[in-house]
């Protein structure tokens, strides 16, 4: 039996691209494994000399539903495959029976493509109300509570912010969501794979999420939780996939226009068979470590990185509190000076609306955060760069 420390050496055996970069950047996307590459290649190689046989990739595609499922403490019906993130949040934003002079409530400067499927809706008369909330604060029920009301239909938010790492209580606004009979809409793209997610102790309504950053495979592929007994809401776009009674003659019925009950209504048309493929071996290698060891790794990583940046009188965006904090640090330097600096140093980040977002995944360690304070030191020696940094 490995230890915590010796499974996180082999997963990161698993990620070449450790031995070329410095990769900080897992929130914007992840880089592949050997073992996603080699299911991905063995879809290439089944598709290129016996196309297929699609039936066994349908059944694996059904397997990794079940994998899914488990992961969120969901059920496999309670599973549909999307596109990505968004497609799953305006699937949410449609199915849910609102009216005009309802509301939707969500925190301002959250994910534009969680904010958009939302906005759409004031063609409809819904009203759309943002709560506010500073960057190193986390979202709880009170964030919420005072921007609720009887008309108050769907509270929505990410788990995870991408542009400042906070981690939302989840269980307080869920319960206030439960105790109110208001659907909660989470958005996961950032979690997922990263910080443990029940959805069920956390009373999530629908749960939407990509898989090309803590779930390790390309993009293109979506995961949908909607809780088993939302059966008001409804599809908005229907394919034969999403019906009932699909039928076996190919040959559409007016008559019969009954959904499916679970939450493949929601499917339509074929999904990203590759990708499930892929997402398999992912959650092996995602498994091989444990989605609870994942997310103690990355805040013990955020540990190490807050005391180097004490240390060097660089601020962090975000909250710097455990348990407010996972994978994603925003660090108070210039993107127009910085971005091209750690590029040059073959450090890889993204640029952010406060500074310079660095992320991690389960493959990074304690000596890749000392490396990045040493080139940011170093960048702190370079005059134009020095004065870019405010003194508290
Ligand atoms: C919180 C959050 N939501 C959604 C997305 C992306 O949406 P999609 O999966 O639709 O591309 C991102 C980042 O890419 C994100 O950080």
């Amino acid at each position: 039996m490995m230890n915590a420390t010796e499974k996180l050496a082999a997963a990161r055996a698993q990620f070449p691209v450790t031995k070329r970069l410095l990769y900080l950047d897992s929130a914007h996307q992840t880089p592949l494994s050997t073992n996603v590459r080699a299911a991905i290649e063995e879809f290439l190689s089944e598709g290129h000399e016996m196309g297929g046989p699609k039936p066994v990739w349908l059944r694996r595609a059904e397997e990794t539903r079940e994998r899914v499922a488990r992961f969120f403490n969901a059920a496999p019906n309670e599973i549909a495959f999307t596109k990505n993130t968004s497609e799953g949040l305006n699937i949410a934003a449609n199915a849910v029976p609102l009216e005009a002079g309802d509301n939707v409530v969500l925190i301002e400067g959250d994910h534009p493509n969680n904010a958009y499927a939302w906005l759409n809706l004031k063609r409809k008369g819904v009203e759309i109300r943002f709560a506010t909330l500073k960057d190193d604060e986390i979202a709880t029920a009170e964030t919420f509570r005072p921007y609720i009301d009887e008309r108050t239909k769907v509270v929505t938010l990410s788990h995870v912010t991408f542009h400042a790492g906070q981690v939302h209580d989840l269980a307080s606004i869920g319960k206030l969501c439960k105790d109110r009979g208001i659907y909660l809409v989470v958005d996961a793209m950032q979690s997922v794979g990263v910080v443990p997610l029940d959805v069920k102790a956390l009373n999530i309504s629908v749960l939407a999420a990509g898989t090309h950053k803590g779930l390790l495979v390309p993009q293109g592929l979506g995961v949908l939780y909607v809780a088993d007994g939302l059966d008001e809401l409804q599809p908005a776009y229907l394919a034969m996939s999403s019906m009932a009674n699909p039928p076996a003659d190919y040959i559409a019925r007016p008559e019969d226009m009954v959904v499916r009950k679970d939450a493949g209504r929601f499917e339509f048309g074929n999904v990203n068979l590759p990708d499930l493929q892929a997402l398999s071996a992912a959650i092996d290698l995602i498994n091989s470590v444990g989605v609870s060891d994942i997310q103690k790794h990355v805040s013990a990583l955020g540990d190490r990185l807050i005391a180097h940046l004490d240390e060097l009188g660089v601020q962090l965006v975000g909250p710097r509190e455990r348990g407010q904090r996972s994978h994603i640090y925003v660090l108070a330097l210039p993107v127009d000076k910085w971005a091209d600096y750690f590029a040059r140093n073959q450090v890889r980040v993204s640029p952010e609306r406060g500074g310079i977002r660095i992320s991690f995944a389960m493959f990074n360690t304690l000596e890749d955060i000392d490396q990045l304070a040493k080139v940011i030191r170093k960048g702190l020696n370079e005059e134009s760069l020095a004065a870019t940094v405010q003194a508290d």
